[in-house]
Order: C-alpha cells, then structure tokens, then sequence
C-alpha cells in the first residue's frame, strides 16, 4: 500500500463517525465489489477495536475463480478502527493480521496491519477464521502477543445439523414404487435429509422396456462439411452402455456423441434431418449466428419435427469456435439421452489458433443411475428441478469415467477443446500435473493467451487449452471440486478420474508446436462501436417454488445460512430428484417493468450494441449459479461479479454465481427472435426463459 492511502485514511479517522460504524454496514459501502463480508469482533485487550474483512471477488478468463482442487478464491479487505497504541498493550510495537481455520490450525500469517484499510492477495476461502494480534514486529512468524481483534467467514455458518444422533433408521431405503420409479443413490460418505425416505416426485416416470432389442450406439466420428453441401442427420433410439448397464438412449445418426461437423468459417450447409426417436424433436445449433428460421426452437422458430417427420436446416457459420447441438425440446430428457454433437468452424488460415500436433474435442457430460438402472425422466415435467439432474456417472464422447483413453508420443502438444453437454453439473477439469494454456471459448480466441491450472466450464459452455506432454507415463484427466456436505456442515473434496492420456515412450521429433507452445500469443479484440447505454437493461434470476414437500422446505432453509457461488456436485440427491416442474419456477425478471418470462418483450435494433446485466438473486429458497445463454448474438463479458474483466473472448453462455453478476456487452447484429434462457435443462424446461426480438 502507498502512504498516500493510509493518511488519507488516518487523517478521515480524526474525524471518524463512531467506531461500530466500521463494521460491515460500512466496508461493504465503500470497498470494491464483495461477495460477502463478516465483521472483527474486539478481544478484551482491545476493546473499542472494530472492523470488517470483506470477500472480494476475483477476476480471471473463467465465470468463476477456483483451484485446482476446486476451492473458490477471494481476495480479503481488511477494514480496521480503534484499536490502540500497540505499546499500550506491553511490549509490542505493531499489529499482525493471521488467517486459521476453524480448528486454529495451520495458522497462516497475512500481514501487518493497524487501523486503516488492508487488501490481500486471492486466496482460497471455506471456512476462514481471521486473527489480529498484537506483536514485537511486523514479520513474526508465530503469533505470541494478545489478540485484539477475531471474526469468522460466512462459510462458518455451516454447521453439522446433528442428524447423527438421531436413531438409525430400521429400514433401508429401497423404492418398490409400483410406478417404476428407481431413486437416485445417496453420493459415499454424505447423509440424506431424513424424512424424505417415502417420498417420490409428483410426476410419473418413463420407462422404456424395449432396451435389449434396440442397436448399440457407435462412438462419434468427424464429417467434413464443405460449403453448399447438403448432409442428413437423422435421430433415433438406441442402446448406450453406461457404466456396465444398458440404457435406452437417442443417438444422432446412431452416434454419442453425434457426428463431429468440420466446417470452414463462411460456408453455408443444408441439413436435412430426420426424426426416428419417439418424441417431437428439432435441432438447435448453439453459440452460431445463423438465420433464425433455422434456429431450431419448436414454438419459436419453428414447429417440432413429429416423429417420422423431416426438417431441412439451412445453415452458415460466419464466426470461428467450437460450437454444438443438441434438442431443444424436453432438453431434459432427449439432450440427458445422448442427442449433442460438436462443430468445429475452421478460421483461415488453418493453424491461426496457433500450431499443434494434434487436437482432441471432448464432450464432458454426465448420466444418473440408480442402483441397476438409470434414473427415469419425469413424463409430465421435469424432475430435479431445483438443482437440475446432476449425473453420478461421468463421461468423456459417451464413454463412462475412468474409461476414456488417449495415446500420445512424449513431448507432444494437444489441443483440447471441452464442450460441457451435462444437464445441469458444471466440470473443474484438469490434467494432473499439467498445466494448460487457455487460448480460446465459445466464440473464439481469447485476447490474451494465459496458463491456467483448470477449466471451470459450465453446462453449454466450451473451452480451449492446449497441453504440452513431455514425460512417458500417465495423465489424469480429472475433475476436482469441493462439496458441500450440509448435515455434517463441512466441505468435502471430490475426485473423479474421467480417463487417462498415456505419453510416449516414443517421442515425437521436436516440431513448431513444440516450439511454439511455450509462447503466449495475444491479439487485439475489436470492440464493438458505439456502446449504446441507453439501451442499457437489466435481468434478474430468481425463483418461486409451490407445494414442495415440507421436508425439502425445511432442509432448503437451513441451507441458505450459507450460500456458496457455484454448487458442483449433487450432495442430496435425493432431495434433488423431488422437486418437479408442477412445484418450482425458475424466473427470468426485467427489474425496471418487473415483468417475467416473456411477458417481458424486449426489443432492439438491429445493429444495436447493449449493455446488460445479470443479476442472481440470493434471498431465493435454492440460491445456485446459472449459466445464462443467448441464442444468435454474440457478447463480451465486460465485468464478473462487478470486477472488470481482464481478458476477454466472445461467448454465448456466460456463468453467473450465487450472489453475483454478469456484465455483458450483446452485439444485436441478427434480426429474428431468440431465445435467452438457462441452459440447465430443468431450468429451462421450468420457466427460466424469455425471447428477444431483434428488428
Ligand atoms: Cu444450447 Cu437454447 O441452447
Ligand atoms: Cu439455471
């Protein structure tokens, strides 16, 4: 910190308001943009002592900051007052601050500080004790003086809700629902809400009976598409073989993942595709300008294809990126089943992604399955409305965790390009002991090239990195995140281990991209002119739920003394799998008309570039993040949770936290109207959309 700063602040303290006024109330009004604050609390050698350490949120190329092992980071504020002459306490010459946890151990040492205002570097934060004590010298190494000054993270506040020691329950849980329902195992190690052992959803299940006489779905394969040709897509039933079980599921083209289309960037492509599932279908094609008559939204852009029915889609790709598609119609169940395929627009000239020797597009995704056979979909409504259907098998291209296999030579350069197709779970993907270089998302290249130690990535969103794999031997390819376990109030790590990449021994004979590789290429992103603010709008996401069972209701609000930014994985699945379209809206709002959904009616013009921001709403009964998805326009993120992005990339999908926002600039450049919704299916299935209309 400069001195310019801290006299500054000095010299307002002379005049300060009282002391209590430095708490929270006050630090979150003048500190930058905070996740969330806790006060410090005066120790008995301090007692006027007051402050506040607030939550910062960080800024990086991904929606959200996290590790590796998937911890969220914060930078801390700390805001101090009344504390006094520290040699007024004995022998001290100077306050030190420390962060603990709340076993007040290991004790990590932040920094001096005194009365005044203190910022510290990002740094992962669950459950944070912060310590401020009085000591000799700024650079001890253990605390030894009085402590003046204690407060506890928000994370604190989830606290084992002493289901332990209730009795054990006499029966197993086993559903013999003689509507076929099969009930989502509980996840090893994490206890089930008691009360709801008996309960089912309000819907009935879909059950298909026929999975033995239906064809084995094959594994994807690339199709070049080259510019006026006309491709045929077809969808039908198959048998997807899923972690040793057999399940009845869609494929496109008998594929899972469907066909890979390769396509130059400019080319204009018919699909004619056809319709062999057991549902009205239709094809969206997502993150692509394209004209919106082949949007593929049935009651928005067109009617559904009927079963035995044929649509013909005339396509363009004028952006590069890695793309997808996938049903928007019940994409709960028919996307969940296996229907989603990559695209790949290929810029000229082919290598200005920069040189690799081999590029992989990975399709992450997720399935649940019960104890010997998958969970049924909802027939009426969706299930897992609240949270969404988080999956307990994992899979990489249809294939089931840890199977998924890549052979590589050593010193080779990989490009992976990760495509979320998951319902509802967001991914912390790495690679152990790798770390990768981020170069491009949704719609293309990144400004700036940068290393990172992991992907977030969130159900619709793609990522690009490359890989560099110098040693023979074997690599991981992981997801890592932390759960929340409510009902023993901890934080929980998960590994899952999705497939393995083999290296070498052979090694490859040194190329340009193993030359190129250590280099971070940047280049200049060309803004959009002029930024309309007049235009300037507002969202909010928020939720209404209606005849919940009331042990779900109990549970949702002791979970909201603590609210964490992005939920990863499902530790109450049973409690989840409950809640059906017929209890939970989720809600789109325009908090200037206050109108919802698509009573809503926005409207723009052509050409028009405008700031909007989304906010998610905490104070709901299931605060999580949403990944927010705009169909046939294109945006920047101009500011995460009010922290200015620095280093940006043109996306559809962008990830608003719990608590957070999202400040985006939309380039409205293709006239039609457009879908604008969650992309978890059971979000969008229960209310989370609107269109706009783009004259
Ligand atoms: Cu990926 Cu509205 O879609
Ligand atoms: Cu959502």
């Amino acid at each position: 910190m400069s001195s310019l700063p801290v006299l500054a602040w000095a010299a307002a303290l002379l005049l300060a308001p009282p002391a209590a006024d430095t708490g929270c109330g006050a630090a979150t009004a003048t500190a930058g943009p905070a996740a969330s604050c806790f006060d410090l609390l005066p120790a008995a050698a301090a007692p006027n002592g007051v402050g506040a350490v607030t939550l910062d949120w960080v800024t990086g190329p991904f929606g959200v900051s996290v590790t590796r092992d998937g911890r969220h980071r914060y930078g801390l504020t700390l805001t101090i007052s009344g504390l006094p002459e520290p040699a007024s306490l004995g022998p001290y010459r100077t306050f030190v601050a420390w962060a603990t946890t709340p076993q007040l151990s290991p004790i990590h040492r932040l920094g001096e500080v005194g009365n005044g205002r203190y910022r510290f570097p990002p740094m992962p934060v669950e459950k944070l004790l912060i310590l401020i004590s009085a000591e000799a010298s700024g650079d001890v190494a253990e605390r030894t003086g009085p402590l003046v000054l204690r407060g506890a993270s928000p994370g604190t506040l989830l606290l084992p809700h002493g289901v332990d020691a209730l009795p054990p329950r006499a029966v197993a849980h086993d559903h013999d629902s003689d509507r076929g329902w099969v009930a989502p195992p509980m996840l090893d190690g994490i206890t089930m809400v008691p009360g709801l052992e008996a309960l089912e959803p309000s819907v009935t299940p879909l059950v298909h009976d026929d999975v033995g006489s239906l064809p084995s779905a094959r594994p994807s394969t690339a199709v070049h598409v080259d510019d006026g040709d006309t491709l045929r897509l077809e969808a039908s039933r198959v048998r997807w073989a899923v972690n040793g079980h057999a399940v009845a599921a869609y494929a496109y083209d008998g594929r899972i993942p469907g066909p890979r289309l390769e396509v130059a960037q400019g080319a204009r492509v018919t699909v004619r595709f056809v319709n062999r599932i057991d549902q009205p279908t239709a094809v969206h094609w997502h993150g692509i300008r394209l004209d919106n008559a082949a949007d593929g939204v049935p009651g928005v852009t067109q009617p559904a294809v009927e079963p035995g029915d044929s649509f013909d889609y005339q396509l363009r790709f004028p952006d590069d990126g890695i793309y997808w598609y996938h049903p928007h119609h019940r994409e709960d169940v028919q996307q969940d089943a296996g229907l989603a395929g990559n695209i790949v627009v290929r810029p000229p000239p082919s290598d200005a992604w920069g040189p690799v020797d081999r590029e992989e597009l990975l399709i992450v995704d997720d399935l649940l399955v019960g104890a010997d056979e998958p969970v049924p979909h909802g027939r009426e409504a969706a299930t897992h409305a609240l949270m969404g259907r988080i999956g307990n098998v994992l899979l990489v291209n249809g294939v089931s965790a840890p199977a998924w296999r890549l052979e590589v030579p050593a010193g080779a350069v990989v490009r992976f390009a990760f495509t979320n197709a998951a319902n509802a779970r967001p991914f912390n993907l790495s690679l152990d002991g790798t770390t990768l270089k981020l170069v491009a998302s949704d719609g293309g290249r990144y400004e700036r090239e940068e290393w990172v130690e992991s992907v977030p990535i969130a159900p619709s969103e793609r990522y690009v990195v490359d890989a560099r794999f110098e040693q023979p031997g074997t690599v991981a390819l992981v997801n890592r995140v932390r759960v929340i376990d409510r009902f023993r109030g901890r934080f929980v790590s998960r590994v899952d281990t999705l497939g393995l990449v083999r290296v070498g021994p052979e090694s490859l004979p040194s190329s340009r991209a193993g030359r190129a590789f250590a280099r971070l290429r940047s280049r200049p992103l060309a803004l959009p002119e002029p930024i309309d603010t007049a235009g300037a709008r507002a969202l909010t996401l928020t939720l209404r739920t209606h005849g919940l069972p009331f042990g779900v209701v109990q549970a949702l609000r002791l979970d909201t003394m603590y609210v964490h930014p992005v939920e990863w994985e499902s530790a109450m699945p049973m409690m989840d799998w409950l809640g059906t379209g017929r209890e939970v809206s989720w809600i789109l709002r325009d908090p200037a008309s206050r109108r919802e959904g698509h009573a809503m009616g926005w409207h723009f013009r052509r050409g028009e570039t405008v700031r909007l921001r989304v906010e998610n709403d905490p104070h709901v009964l299931h605060p999580m993040a949403h990944p927010v998805h705009l169909h046939g326009q294109r945006f920047l993120v101009l500011a995460q949770n009010g922290v200015p992005s620095t280093n940006r990339v043109w996306k559809d999908t962008v990830l608003v936290p719990a608590g957070g926002s999202a400040d985006l600039l939309v380039e409205f450049t293709n006239p039609g109207r457009w879908m604008l919704h969650c992309h978890i299916a059971e979000h969008l299935e229960t209310g989370m959309h609107t269109t706009v209309t783009v004259e």
